[in-house]
C-alpha cells in the first residue's frame, strides 16, 4: 500500500487550533475529569473521532470525543490525568480556554450497523470514545438489534459513567463487571474482567458487530473469545492508541504498517489490523 497525505493534511487551517471554553469540569474518578467544552461553532463529528486539545505554551494532546453527535456547539471530554499536558488540563477550571483541532479521525458510519446485534465492550477508559457511538445507538434503540454493553473497571471508584450505563441498562443489555470492590459499595454484576460475560452471550455470527476500547492487552483476550463465538474479523472494530503530533496523516508519528491511526483511525476492523501484537489472538 502507498503512503498518503489525506486531503485535510493539506489544508493549513487544520493546524491551527480554535478556542473553546469550559462550561464544566469536575471529577469522575481519582485520576479522570469530565469536561464539558462550549465551541465557536459545532464540531460536526461522527462517533469514534477525536480532538487534538491544546493549551498555548504548553502543549497539545489526542483526546476522544466522548458526545454523540450533536447539532449544538457542545463537546464532551473524560481525561485521564497522565502526564505533562494533561495534568495541565487538569488543572483548568470552568471558563478557561481551550485550544481544540479536529474533529480528525475516520470515525464510525453508524448507518452500517443499522439492522445488525451490537457488542460493545468497554475496559476503563474505553468507555468514554465509545459513549459517542452508544449514546446514539440507545437513542435510535429501534434501528439495531441486539445491542449489549460490557464495561469493566479495576474497581468501583474507577467506573465512569455509572448513571448513564445504569440508564442505558433501561433500553439495552449492559453487564458491568469490576476487577476487585477494595471494600467499596457495588452495584454492579459482579466480580471479573470486561472478557468474562462474553461466553455466556447468544452471538449470531451473521449479524453481530463487535466495538472494542480498552488497554491493549485487553484486544487479545475479547478476540479469543469473540473467535470462540465465530464472530468474522471483518465485523470487529477495535480503537487503537498511537502517539500522535498533527493529527491528520502528515508527520508519520502514529504509523502502523501502511496506516495512519489518526487518519486512516484510530478505529479499524480486525482484519485490517491483524498482524498487530495486541489484535493477535
Ligand atoms: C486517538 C487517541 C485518543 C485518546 N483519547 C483519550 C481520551 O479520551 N482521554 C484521555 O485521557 N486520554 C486519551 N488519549 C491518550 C492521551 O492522548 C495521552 O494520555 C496524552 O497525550 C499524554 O500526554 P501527557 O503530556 O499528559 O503525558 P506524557 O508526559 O507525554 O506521558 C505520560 C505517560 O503517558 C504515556 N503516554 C503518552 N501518550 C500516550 C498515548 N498516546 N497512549 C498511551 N500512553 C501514552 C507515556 O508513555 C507516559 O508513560 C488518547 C490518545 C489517542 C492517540
Ligand atoms: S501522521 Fe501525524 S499524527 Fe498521524
Amino acid at each position: 500500500m502507498t503512503h498518503h497525505t489525506p486531503e485535510a493534511a493539506q489544508q493549513p487551517e487544520v493546524f491551527v487550533p480554535f478556542y473553546g471554553r469550559i462550561l464544566e469540569v469536575r471529577d469522575m474518578t481519582v485520576r479522570e475529569k469530565y469536561y464539558k467544552v462550549e465551541l465557536p461553532r459545532p464540531l460536526g463529528h461522527k462517533p469514534g473521532q477525536f480532538v487534538m486539545l491544546s493549551v498555548p505554551g504548553v502543549g497539545e494532546a489526542p483526546i476522544s470525543i466522548s458526545c454523540g453527535p450533536r447539532s449544538d456547539n457542545l463537546l464532551e471530554l473524560v481525561i485521564r490525568k497522565a502526564g505533562s499536558v494533561t495534568g495541565v488540563f487538569h488543572n483548568l477550571k470552568e471558563g478557561q480556554l481551550l485550544g481544540v483541532r479536529g474533529p480528525f479521525g475516520s470515525g464510525f458510519d453508524i448507518t452500517k450497523f443499522h439492522g445488525k446485534d451490537l457488542v460493545f465492550v468497554c475496559g476503563g477508559l474505553g468507555l468514554a470514545p465509545l459513549r459517542s457511538l452508544i449514546t446514539p445507538v440507545v437513542e435510535n434503540r429501534d434501528k439495531f438489534g441486539e445491542v449489549t454493553v460490557l464495561s469493566g473497571a479495576v474497581t468501583p471508584a474507577l467506573e465512569l459513567y455509572r448513571d448513564e450505563l445504569k440508564s442505558w441498562a433501561k433500553k439495552v443489555k449492559v453487564i458491568r463487571l469490576v476487577e476487585r470492590t477494595e471494600n467499596q459499595p457495588w452495584d454492579g454484576d459482579g466480580l471479573g474482567l470486561v472478557t468474562k460475560p462474553i461466553a455466556g452471550l447468544k452471538l449470531d455470527p451473521a449479524k453481530t458487530c463487535a466495538v472494542l476500547c480498552g488497554p491493549p492487552v485487553m484486544y487479545k483476550f475479547v478476540v479469543i473469545e469473540l473467535d470462540m463465538k465465530k464472530i468474522p474479523h471483518e465485523q470487529i472494530y477495535i480503537d487503537l492508541e498511537r502517539r500522535m503530533k498533527c493529527g491528520v496523516g502528515k508527520c508519520g508519528h502514529c504509523q502502523i504498517n501502511a496506516k495512519y491511526c489518526c487518519a486512516d483511525g484510530p478505529v479499524f476492523r480486525l482484519a485490517d489490523v491483524k498482524d498487530l501484537p495486541e489484535a493477535l489472538a
